[in-house]
């Protein structure tokens, strides 16, 4: 394993973007960057051992802070996907959220994602990024250190394990939103990528695609990703929890709801290439986001690969979107001065 340092670029304000690159002997690869933690390239082989970049992004840092091009690659804190009316109590105590979307909070407004984070710590195959957030910021309660740490192994696995600090009783859902697009082919959308989710239910969502509480069971229905198929089979389906013409961007609720524990989440594969990747996640939800959102075309990208419409499928590792609303999710409440460490891994093989 070896590890090197360059710098990506420099933002707008003129902050400068490093980018730590893990190789591993095959020769794959994952280079990591400081602003937002994110993931800017993840390269491995094709069915030929022929290296392509799975994850979709950008040659300059300036984009990824766009939040109309959807978090490529970056970490979401504290507090991934919605929080309804933009607040929350704790502890009998209200809290107000950034309201960055309709009347809700998304990805808490942004702030871990399109910041510059700190490098602790740099061995020959992993980084250790941290962002610091004090005591209320963007309405969070304590003051609170979120580190990912993330390792590439020699058998292609990318690691990501985050921990978690805060002096207050306080909430944290951290993910990472890459988008895997295993063709490496820009032409091509991820309709024709192979998908299996662990799970034979979903968080039913209202209009706003905010959580109701309730659970959907998965069978018979066009979200049904149990048994392995094309992601396009029934994308265009109409379904109560999927807005027209949007597609899939729903939270799965894993078989494995047993927080702590590592289990396979689901499985990515496309054909062409004979790419495969397996999720695993010791969180009990995943949010599968295809791109709907984005702009067909116009978007930039890497070189021909543009972020476009379902470019590229976001498999975000969570706890089920707006817990802290619903007592009858499976949720984790972070206690004052007791780390709460969550582990995510990318396992990248050949079908
Ligand atoms: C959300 C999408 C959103 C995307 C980018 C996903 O986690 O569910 O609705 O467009 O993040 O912000």
């Amino acid at each position: 394993m070896s590890i090197s340092k360059s710098i990506f670029g420099a933002l707008k304000n003129g902050q400068e973007v490093e980018l730590y690159t893990i190789t591993n002997k095959s020769g794959a690869n994952v280079s990591l960057m400081t602003l937002g933690a994110g993931i800017q390239s993840l390269n491995v082989p094709d069915k030929n051992g022929v290296l392509g970049d799975v994850v979709l992004g950008f040659d300059c840092p300036e984009y990824y802070t766009d939040p109309d091009l959807g978090y490529q690659g970056l970490v979401v804190g504290r507090y991934a996907n919605r929080i309804r009316d933009a607040k929350f109590t704790l502890d009998g105590v209200e809290y107000s959220t950034p309201n960055n979307q309709g009347t809700w909070t998304l990805h808490s407004g942004g702030r871990f994602s399109f910041n510059l984070w700190n490098v602790d710590d740099v061995t020959d195959n992993s980084v250790t990024f941290s962002f610091f957030s004090p005591d209320m910021e963007d309405g969070f309660p304590g003051n609170f250190r979120m580190s990912v740490k993330y390792t590439f192994t020699e058998d292609n696995t990318l690691r990501l394990e985050y921990t978690v600090l805060s002096d207050k009783r306080t909430i944290a859902n951290p993910t990472n939103h890459s988008y895997f697009n295993l063709s490496c082919d820009g032409t091509k959308t991820v309709e024709e990528h192979l998908l299996q989710i662990n799970a034979d239910k979903f968080t039913e969502t209202d209009d706003d695609q905010l959580t109701t509480g309730e659970l959907g069971e998965l069978k018979d229905t066009m979200m049904d990703f149990s048994s392995m198929h094309k992601i396009g089979d029934r994308i265009d389906e109409p379904f109560r929890a999927i807005i027209d013409g949007i597609g899939y961007d729903n939270n799965y609720c894993l078989y494995n709801s047993e927080i702590g524990k590592l289990a396979q989440a689901a499985i990515l594969a496309e054909e062409g290439s004979g790419r495969k990747m397996e999720v695993w996640t010791d969180l009990p939800g995943i949010q599968l986001y295809c791109g709907g959102w984005l702009e067909k075309s116009g978007n930039p990208g890497k070189k021909d690969s543009p972020v476009t419409y379902r470019r590229g499928a976001a498999l975000e590792t969570q706890f089920y979107p707006d817990s802290v609303h619903h007592p009858n999710f499976p949720f984790k409440y972070v206690d004052a001065n007791k780390e709460f460490k969550t582990t995510t891994e990318f396992r990248f093989s050949l079908l």
